[in-house]
């Protein structure tokens, strides 16, 4: 058996590993995986967002089943595009794909159907939003509608740095026309919660829990990043939490798509807020979250495969996804000054015995050597009946793995056992 993964990050490399847990799976090729994916993968040098060649690869090769993990090519149809072509795959299509696709809509999919969320207003013209700015409650959340490489949302302290946001988003376009409409939401407090989940459209299957740690430098300061590090599962989503959500946002989510005609098929994420006031939607995306696939994966006991396979087939009711108990600590390793600028091409060393915890995001490969090719470079995952053990096991490991510049936050998960105790 086949299988064709579009995407080239850790997330992927998380993907790509836990498939090949299953005897079944014969070559897995990555579009465009990495250099580190290429030990695990045959990499094809075509885009992720390159759709057309995608396809074209594709028809080349017949795979028997497709993974299209990121947020691009899912809005794009890519989806649609290898379904088109016979190719069953895991993922929403572009209509689905669009709760993460636009924000306007998720914001208002969530008024439509009684979802909780941050109340909010859509401006498609700055003059308008600046003047709403004028009276507006601080802290305020300006939110560009389109995707933006997870940059388009700005916390701002001040009315200033809020005029600021949707000057950069509205008349200087800084993030293209994923700008030219924004939201401003309700500024939320509480614990944040990641739930990925299974869906077919049919029977949402909730994942574990799982945290990330946004932002770059310790204590939860400096600039958001793609994610430093990530646990599971989350303390502070408890079986209560767990049932309020089921009831008030996951499954009037799926119905919600269901009756926009919308129906989503794929891994649904679930950004959440547990507000004094019950939980609430930070944000929803088309697709595993990066790098929290790197810690729910790994506690996945069921075949990863046949999961997918009963998203695609409609059958996730059929299937019992079992979850180990352990705890999972992923901590990612970055070029030093990720998320501005940085310097790449340094080799990669670490112990082979190490390769199976290891997520490779950004290298690439040359004379057997692997460099950095990227802001984050690579995660590594340890699974430990404890938290702690997980914490420790994961940077007791990062030690054990070299290259200039490297780059890592020392605090991951110690938010989280503060919050278990
Ligand atoms: P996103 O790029 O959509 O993942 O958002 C980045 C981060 O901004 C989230 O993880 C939250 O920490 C924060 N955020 C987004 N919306 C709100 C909100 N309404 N209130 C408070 N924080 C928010
Ligand atoms: N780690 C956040 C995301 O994947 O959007």
């Amino acid at each position: 058996m086949d299988i064709l993964v579009v995407g080239g990050g850790g997330r992927e490399h998380a993907i790509i590993k836990k498939l090949r847990e299953n005897k079944e799976v014969d070559r897995i090729y990555a579009l465009p995986g990495n250099g580190g994916i290429a030990r695990d993968a045959e990499c094809v040098p075509v885009k992720a967002t390159d759709i057309e060649g995608i396809t074209a690869f594709a028809k080349k090769v017949r795979p028997d089943y497709a993974v299209v993990a990121p947020d691009d090519p899912l809005v794009m149809g890519c989806v649609d595009a290898l379904t088109n072509i016979g190719i069953p795959c895991f993922g929403p299509d572009a209509k689905a794909a669009v709760i993460e696709g636009s924000k306007v809509f998720s914001k208002n999919l969530m008024k439509k159907y009684g979802i909780p969320t941050a109340r909010y207003h859509v401006f498609e013209d700055a003059e308008d939003a600046l003047y709403y700015l004028e009276t507006a409650p601080i802290p305020t959340v300006i939110k560009a509608d389109g995707l933006a490489l997870g940059k388009g949302v700005i916390i701002a302290e001040t009315r200033g740095d809020a005029k600021d946001a949707v000057k950069a988003m509205m008349q200087d376009l800084k993030f293209g026309k994923s700008g030219a409409r924004i939201v401003i939401e309700e500024y939320l407090e509480g614990p944040e919660v990641t739930v990925l989940s299974f869906t077919d459209g049919k029977t949402v299957v909730p994942m574990i829990s799982s945290m990330d740690h946004k932002r770059a430098g310790d204590g939860d300061t400096g600039l958001n990043t793609g994610g430093m590090g990530t646990i599971a599962p989350n303390p502070y989503y408890t079986d209560e939490v767990a049932a309020r959500c089921m009831e008030e946002i996951f499954l009037p989510t799926i119905r919600a798509m269901n009756e926009e005609g919308r129906t989503f098929k794929g891994c649904l994420y679930f950004g959440l807020m547990l507000t004094k006031d019950g939980p609430k939607v930070i944000e929803y995306n088309c697709r595993f979250g990066d790098p929290e696939a790197q810690v729910v994966l790994p506690l996945l006991e069921t075949d990863l495969l046949t999961v997918m396979k009963a998203v695609t087939e409609e059958r996730l009711s059929e299937v019992d996804v079992k979850w180990s108990d352990g705890y999972a600590c992923c901590v990612i390793a970055a070029s030093d000054g990720y998320p501005v600028s940085y310097e790449k091409g340094y080799e990669i060393t670490m112990p082979d015995e190490l390769w199976p915890y290891v997520y490779i995001a950004g290298a690439a490969e040359e004379d057997g050597k692997l460099l950095t090719s990227g802001g984050r470079v690579l995660g590594v995952t340890a699974v430990r009946p404890e938290l702690r053990e997980a914490i420790d096991a994961s940077y007791d490991m990062l030690d054990q793995i070299d290259f200039a510049n490297k780059y890592y936050r020392v605090d991951i998960g110690q938010r989280a056992l503060r919050a278990g105790k």
